[in-house]
């Protein structure tokens, strides 16, 4: 590429990025897309029909991918507008990434200083606002665990399936992925309780890291049952992980108090 048209684009990415160096997070597919990766910008929206600067690892330094109409990464490919992308997606001129330095800016899912992440499972949306109001507290970055097989809306239909995974120990797959965890040093892990344990979901987001000097903060919501019965699964899943004391959070006004005792928040 010209070394002008190569810089008009810099110029006009660098005005993009101001707009879209926001948290989000990178996803694959359900199958049979499980190897293509879209963009949740994580309000809704994700990222599509053209280039993105995205900051992926939070560090500072964003490289710029490109985004077909409906929204998957292209990888490895010449762009419909002539520019290569390497394997990863990125960017690349001459085998050369491109990058982009993004100061990230606050926002309510991201504070660009985060050592916290908060992760959950929820199907109806309990154990999700426990969730938020943990990330309100503690300006942790906030991440959904979702199964790539979405159970159904039906709760009898759930509750077959969620026996039969227990029954069997399955580790039902999970589309979400933390690109760093090295990052964090405190992982809060919620889920509502099924069948007195945690969704089998958890355990397969949670057995994918290495947890070894981690602190896990485990939560649940629940008709009644309490966290007891789930936490040893929660630990033998997060080797390493010093787990804390864990807490049913039905009620959204006990974290603060919580919180506080655990002293993870002043
Ligand atoms: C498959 C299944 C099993 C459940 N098992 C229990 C249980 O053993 N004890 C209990 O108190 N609640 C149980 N519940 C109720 C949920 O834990 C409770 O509604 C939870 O707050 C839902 O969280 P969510 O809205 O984040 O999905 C179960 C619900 C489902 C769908």
């Amino acid at each position: 590429m010209k070394k002008k048209a190569l810089f008009l684009m810099v110029m006009v990415m660098s005005i993009l990025m101001s707009m879209t160096a926001f948290a989000g997070v990178w996803r694959t597919g359900a199958a049979p897309n499980e190897n293509r990766w879209w963009y949740d910008n994580e309000d809704g929206t994700w990222a599509a029909g053209g280039w993105q600067w995205i900051d992926g690892n939070r560090d500072g330094t964003a490289e710029c991918y490109y985004f077909d109409n409906e929204g998957w990464m292209a990888a490895g490919t010449m762009t419909p507008d002539g520019y290569q992308v390497n394997g990863d997606g990125a960017w690349a001129e001459n085998g050369v990434v491109m990058t982009q330095t993004v100061s990230l800016p606050a926002s309510p899912t991201h504070t660009g200083e985060a050592s916290s992440l908060v992760v959950y499972f929820s199907r109806t949306g309990t154990t999700e606002s426990a969730a938020r109001r943990i990330q309100e507290l503690t300006g942790a970055d906030l991440m959904v665990i979702e199964a790539a097989d979405p159970y159904p809306s039906s709760y009898s239909d759930t509750l077959s399936r969620a026996e039969q995974e227990l029954d069997q120990d399955a580790r039902p797959a999970v589309t979400t992925t933390i690109e760093d965890m090295g990052q964090y040093d405190a992982v809060y892990v919620g889920y509502p309780i099924w069948f007195g344990y945690a969704p089998r979901p958890v355990l397969t987001f949670l057995e994918a890291y290495d947890w070894s000097g981690k602190t896990v903060v485990p939560f649940c919501t629940s008709r009644s049952s309490g966290i007891s019965a789930s936490l040893g699964e929660i630990r033998e899943s997060c080797p390493g992980a010093n787990v804390m004391e864990g807490q049913r959070v039905n009620d959204t006004s006990s974290i603060e108090p919580w919180l506080r005792r655990l002293g993870l928040i002043l």
